[in-house]
């Protein structure tokens, strides 16, 4: 079996930082301070979303947006509001910081009967995990509301590259 060489330096790299992170749990504010070629980071260098006055939405939300309801929802609920098996995620990104919720997709989780998959070498999740975080930040915050977004930006040249690169 192949693995992409990108995903297995992210993977190692997403383990190092949940490490080194793992005393603060609570993630910081999920204004978006800075941006890099239409991907926004919050004031600790976290990935997270942006919406411009009349309702666009960054690139990565939407993608977001479409990846999480064809990976996730089937178990998380549609919008990440949970259902009766698996927790609302839009409010967990408020709980668990970035590197928790990178850390438990990677992974996985159990407690009892409840199993959170392993998705550690799914290129359909992890090449789009940041996408799917910043969706599940915004629909978190209130800010964007539910369903597809109406308007997005477009998608970036670095999307595409970073996209092309991880799934080989
Ligand atoms: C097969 C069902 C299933 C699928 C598909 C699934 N999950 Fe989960 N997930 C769960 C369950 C159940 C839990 C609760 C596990 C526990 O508490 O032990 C969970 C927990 C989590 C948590 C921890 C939440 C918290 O508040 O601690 C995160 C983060 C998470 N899932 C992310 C995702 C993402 C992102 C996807 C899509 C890429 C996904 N899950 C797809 C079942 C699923």
């Amino acid at each position: 079996m192949t693995l992409a060489r990108p995903i297995l330096a992210g993977l190692a790299a997403a383990a190092l930082i949940a490490g080194s992170a793992a005393a603060q749990d609570k993630p910081g504010p999920a204004a978006a301070v800075s941006e890099d070629d239409g991907k926004w980071q919050a004031e600790d260098g976290t990935p997270t979303f942006h919406v411009d006055a009349d309702g666009t939405v960054d690139w990565y939300t939407f993608s977001g947006f479409r990846r999480y309801h064809s990976e996730c929802h089937v178990c998380h609920g549609p919008d990440g509001q949970g259902s009766s098996y698996a927790p609302a995620l839009a409010k967990s990104v408020q709980n668990i910081d970035y590197y928790k919720f990178v850390e438990t997709v990677v992974n996985g989780k159990q407690e009892g009967n409840l199993v959170m998959p392993s998705f550690g070498t799914n290129k359909n999740i992890m090449c789009y995990l940041d996408d799917i975080y910043i969706y599940l930040r915004s629909v978190g915050s209130g800010e964007v509301p539910r369903g597809r977004p109406a308007k997005h930006a477009d998608k970036p040249a670095s999307f595409t590259e970073a996209e092309n690169a991880c799934m080989g």
